[in-house]
């Protein structure tokens, strides 16, 4: 087979996805939507009719509270308030679906890794064998706040993360093939000889267990990894299967992907991580046409709900800041991969913090791809010719209007150019993504 694009819908179990506002667009029906099933189910059909790999939830589990320290316009704006658990509609798509991947972010700040392995496993094995799993490792404040903890600085969040994932990877591990014996005429269930006592004691984790679940169809749940400083990607090379990354413009993704061969290459991975990146399809049908709804995007987003937003992302309060002076002399110690990203937004002059905003507002610094299906499609084929990336992960304008409108009209286009999958072929989420 030759090789395929790989398409994943990205979602948060919020009022919003990644646009700010996109809940007062009048075709826009997750208001409604999250106090519902349906919502979920519908999604899950339509994704899976569209031959998607899967859909991957974003989480912010704690508050933006950065942007005047504070936690009104968060609140004020919908910006991802109310922040809902996203392991509930996850559960819902994959009962609704029979080949759909899901993937949801969790973060090794404030849970314990024995926790964690035991609620993502757990629909692992229910489904089949169709989880993954983002890992995050807290760069919110918020999300510190919100449970009393302290935050670690950036490069010990990694370190931190590490010991979580060795924790994990001994869960995962520690039941072989031979364990369940399930005899009904003997009454025994399983053979202890074949199920390990994990017993760590690390500097962050103390865990004594044995595995709470079963291995799933596909052994582990999919593990994507976001981060993207160099602290980020050498954690990626330890655990990733595939890496996701957010660049406001073409030429970024083209230049990431070579940088992050060349760093798997010389960190001794001989097959890299896959890298998706995240894009927003603006639709229309003419180019002017979708040109002005990009424009009426853009500008149903307050200033101040962007700047709580991206405040809160970069862990620096913009309030306090000079709006058109450049976002590259900011530091970071929240995510460095994204201040990176959206300081190049601008390409040949320096982006500055103005306009940042825009386009965080809009689609959380990832690249627009804007034109009727024809051409969205034709710049989707382009861009992952060009860049080598192994697919996208694709935000909607509005939910579920654009997701029914991109799986209608620009994936039988992608199908019939031969670069996306017409049918299954596999079972698990491994199967779908990884080939
Ligand atoms: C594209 C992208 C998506 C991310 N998605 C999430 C998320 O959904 N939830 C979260 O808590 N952190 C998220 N993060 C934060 C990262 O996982 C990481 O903690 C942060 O970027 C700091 O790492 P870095 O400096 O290596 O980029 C994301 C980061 C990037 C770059």
């Amino acid at each position: 087979m030759t090789k395929q694009m790989h398409l994943i819908g990205f979602y948060m179990h919020s009022p919003i996805n990644h646009s700010i506002m996109s809940w007062t667009d009048p075709e826009d029906d997750r208001v409604d939507g999250l106090a519902t099933f349906e919502h979920w189910k519908r999604l899950a059909r339509t994704l899976e009719r569209g031959c998607f790999d899967g859909a991957f939830f974003a989480d912010t589990p704690g508050g933006f509270d950065r942007y005047r320290d504070s936690l009104d316009d968060y609140v004020r704006y919908g910006v991802t308030w109310p922040c809902y658990d996203p392991m509930a509609p996850v559960s819902v798509m994959l009962a609704e679906t029979e080949h759909l991947g899901l993937a949801v972010t969790a973060s090794t700040s404030g849970s314990h890794p024995y926790t964690t392995v035991r609620r993502i496993s757990t629909l692992d094995y229910m489904s089949g064998g169709r989880m993954g799993w983002n890992i995050v490792s807290g760069h919110l404040r918020g999300e510190h706040r919100a449970l009393g903890i302290p935050q670690l600085e950036h490069d010990a969040r990694y370190d931190h993360a590490d010991e979580y994932m060795e924790v994990c990877y001994r869960l995962w591990n520690g039941v072989d093939q031979a364990a369940v014996l399930a005899d009904r005429d003997g009454g025994i269930y399983a053979d202890p000889a074949h199920v390990d006592v994990v017993d760590f004691d690390g500097e962050h984790f103390r865990c004594h267990a044995v595995p709470p679940t079963l291995p799933s169809r596909q052994g582990r749940p999919v593990l994507f990894q976001a981060g993207t400083s160099g602290r980020g990607q050498q954690f990626a090379m330890k655990h990733a299967d595939v890496v996701f990354s957010i660049q406001p413009r073409e030429e970024g993704m083209v230049k990431f992907v070579k940088s992050f061969n060349e760093a798997a290459a010389a960190a001794g991975r001989r097959d890299a991580p896959g890298v998706t990146f995240g894009v927003q399809c603006v639709l229309g049908g003419t180019e002017a046409e979708a040109r002005a709804r990009q424009v009426e995007i853009a500008e149903r987003v307050p200033l101040d709900a962007a700047l709580c937003r991206m405040s809160g992302t970069l862990g620096i309060d913009f309030s306090t800041l000079d709006m058109d002076t450049p976002l590259a002399e900011q530091t970071t110690d929240a995510s460095r991969g994204m201040l990176m990203a959206l300081a190049s937004m601008a390409g040949d002059r320096e982006a500055t913090i103005r306009d940042a905003a825009r386009i965080f507002g809009a689609s959380t610094g990832m690249a627009q791809i804007v034109g009727t299906p024809e051409q969205v499609a034709e710049r989707l084929e382009t861009i992952w010719r060009a860049s080598g990336c192994h697919g996208f992960n694709v935000t909607p304008t509005t939910n579920l209007r654009s997701v029914e409108d991109f799986v209608d009209q620009v994936v039988p286009i992608l199908q019939r150019r031969g670069v996306f999958r017409t049918e299954y072929d596999g079972h698990t989420f491994k199967d779908t993504l990884l080939n």
